[in-house]
């Protein structure tokens, strides 16, 4: 008998479900505490290898290691209960073969008990996810600009502004849908494309710069926070979350530095 607290967390067939119905909420999570509050708002939370430049200041993606992921999935895991948390795929982990994809997926389902992995890429990733969705693994695709191929990309752009590469990203969008994929991110790609393949495949888009043509949108929760100082041009701002550290820190300092702490001198008698 196991003696674990049974959680009722979101699943996978209750996002796919949700196809043209009340858009899906996401955001990222990487730590315990601010999971706790997306927890209350968001289906689904992901785990996205983001943490790399928002908590450990990189400059890009690539150097995200599968430890960092595990790492930043369990203190997500911990600190949430009811939203499905979907943990990226880092670079490196899952390109090679199916079956590297598989051991390094199995590795992040069992050492964080999450619900999914991401993993970018279309027509060339189908293969890799079939066979994780075939063997127990629900995958989560990202298609358009995908971040881990910054430098095959040459930056960070807007995917589908010729109209002579839209074929190319339904086609990923079609052949991720149907190697399995239970929802598809849509990153940085213009809105008539975005509404194309959301009427196009039968499970949900996902958002991220892409307009509101999508079957729900994610955003990553600093950029929307008000922490990063740059975000990207879509990103609305919901919080002045870094204007309110620095005033917490700015009157603290002022209060170290003329001693005054008076309501806790008490403690100390
Ligand atoms: O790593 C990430 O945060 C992502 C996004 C889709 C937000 O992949």
């Amino acid at each position: 008998m196991s003696v674990q607290k049974q959680i009722r967390r979101i699943t996978v067939p209750e996002i796919r479900a949700r196809k043209g119905g009340v858009p899906l909420v996401s955001l990222t999570a990487y730590h315990a505490h601010t999971a706790a509050i997306v927890d209350r708002y968001a289906d689904f939370m992901l785990v996205g290898d983001s943490v790399g430049m928002v908590m450990h200041g990189m400059e890009s993606t690539i150097g995200v290691s599968l430890e960092m992921m595990i790492m930043h999935g369990q203190a997500v895991m911990r600190g949430s209960s009811r939203a499905l948390v979907v943990v990226d795929m880092p670079f490196g982990s899952y390109e090679e073969s199916p079956q590297i994809a598989f051991r390094n997926a199995a590795r992040i389902m069992a050492e964080t008990g999450c619900g999914a992995v991401k993993l970018e890429g279309g027509v060339q990733m189908a293969e890799t996810i079939s066979f994780l969705t075939k063997r127990g693994i629900p995958v989560l695709a990202h298609i358009g600009l995908t971040p881990q191929a910054v430098h095959v990309m040459g930056g960070y752009k807007v995917q589908g502004r010729d109209q002579a590469l839209w074929d190319l990203i339904k086609q990923d969008a079609q052949a991720v849908a149907d190697a399995g994929a239970f929802g598809i991110v849509l990153e940085g790609i213009v809105e008539p494309l975005a509404r194309e393949i959301t009427a196009q495949v039968t499970v949900p888009t996902i958002g991220i710069g892409a307009s509101a043509e999508c079957d729900g949108q994610i955003l990553v929760l600093e950029d929307m926070l008000g922490l990063n100082d740059k975000p990207a041009k879509f990103v609305r701002q919901y919080g002045a979350i870094g204007t309110a550290i620095d005033e917490a820190v700015k009157s603290y300092a002022e209060d170290v530095k003329s001693r005054s702490f008076p309501d806790e001198r008490h403690i100390y008698r």
